[in-house]
């Protein structure tokens, strides 16, 4: 048995996931190949595989034209497996439609796709997070990737509703369309701070920036993964039309994920009107898996294999 993780990544949020998902379905499969979309990604032959993880941040409720674009290209195997694994700062509905020309192209090909998850990272634009927030998505995570394991080891299946409104939604903010030709026009670089490292130029997934006499140059390719100025080293790169939406500097994802200090109650204490998004989406995956995970003691206490072994249809998305 093969499976491969295809995925975009702009800040590395999503490679975090992805590493996840890959060491978890390590005992059920032979091989996990993972494999990552930038614009010089030569096609790749998916025939050999059983299963087919598709991964991406949302980007104003759409997913990244560049993950999308190079998706369409490839020849999407028929009757095999497909599980969609995105990931994005805020739980909110309007999200689910990013998926939506995906599982488009895999019904197409006559995939079988088994489920959709939408796992919750910190925002690298907008605002920052602050850690023990982000230790809280953590715990969320880990028992939505429970779920996705459980799900696929015992086939099963939920509906993935489609909403037109959403899909609406998320054709209006389509916030890309601005990305390449306008804002990265507005792009700058403060040479006050700029040591030229140049990491900005070598690390940008569309090649979007050159060096023109000694100065940065942002062309018109830019996807707005925010990975130029996310890892500025001297913050010295201003992102344009969005700039008051700036976030600056890496999160160490492991180090908050494994720290004992961080107790990842943040909500609890902040219940401004971005933080009610959160809890009705967390209090879902602990319910579905504590569902799960219960269900599994009860059938048999000494032995740890799920045996739930029928094709769930729960009404309502995750
Ligand atoms: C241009 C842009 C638009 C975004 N729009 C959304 C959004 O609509 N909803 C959301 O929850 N997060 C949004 N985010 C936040 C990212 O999805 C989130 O930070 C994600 O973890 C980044 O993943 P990456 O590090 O793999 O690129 C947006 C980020 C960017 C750069
Ligand atoms: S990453 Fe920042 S400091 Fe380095 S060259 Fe680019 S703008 Fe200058
Ligand atoms: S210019 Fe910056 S934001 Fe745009 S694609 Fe390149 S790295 Fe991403």
């Amino acid at each position: 048995m093969k499976a491969i993780i295809i995925y975009f990544t702009g800040t590395y949020n999503t490679l975090h996931l992805v590493n996840k998902i890959k060491s978890r379905f390590a005992d059920l499969f032979k091989e996990i190949n993972v494999f990552s979309i930038d614009s010089d990604s030569k096609s790749i032959d998916l025939h050999n595989y059983d299963l087919i993880i598709f991964s991406y941040p949302i980007y104003a409720f759409n997913m990244p034209n560049i993950f999308f674009n190079y998706i369409k290209k490839l020849k999407l195997p028929k009757s095999k497996d497909y599980i969609i694994a995105k990931q994005s700062g805020e739980p909110l509905s309007l999200n689910d439609s990013s998926s939506y020309p995906l599982i488009h192209l895999i019904k197409k090909a006559k995939g079988n796709i088994k489920n959709e998850y939408h796992f919750l990272y910190p925002y690298n634009i907008h605002f920052r997070y602050d850690d023990n927030f982000i230790k809280e998505l953590f715990n969320y995570n880990d028992k939505l990737l429970d779920i996705l394991i459980y799900e696929y080891k015992n086939n099963i299946i939920r509906k993935i509703k489609y909403n037109p409104f959403y899909a609406f939604n998320s054709f209006i903010f389509k916030i890309q369309r601005l990305g390449g030709p306008i804002n990265s026009k507005f792009y700058k670089v403060n040479y006050t701070k700029c040591i030229h490292c140049n990491k900005c130029l070598i690390n940008c997934p569309t090649k979007n920036i050159i060096l023109i006499n000694d100065k940065y140059k942002f062309n018109t390719k830019c996807v707005m993964c925010m990975r130029c100025s996310f890892y500025c080293p001297k913050d010295a790169i201003e992102i344009g039309l969005f700039k008051s939406w700036k976030v600056n500097g890496k999160y160490d994802l492991n180090k908050i994920e494994e720290s004992n200090s961080l107790d990842g109650h943040y909500l609890k204490n902040h219940t401004s009107k971005f933080f009610k998004l959160f809890p009705k989406k967390i209090k879902k995956i602990e319910d579905l898996h504590s569902k799960y995970f219960n269900l599994r003691t009860k059938v048999n206490q000494n032995d740890s294999r799920p045996r739930l072994n029928c094709r769930g249809f729960l009404f309502f998305h995750i």
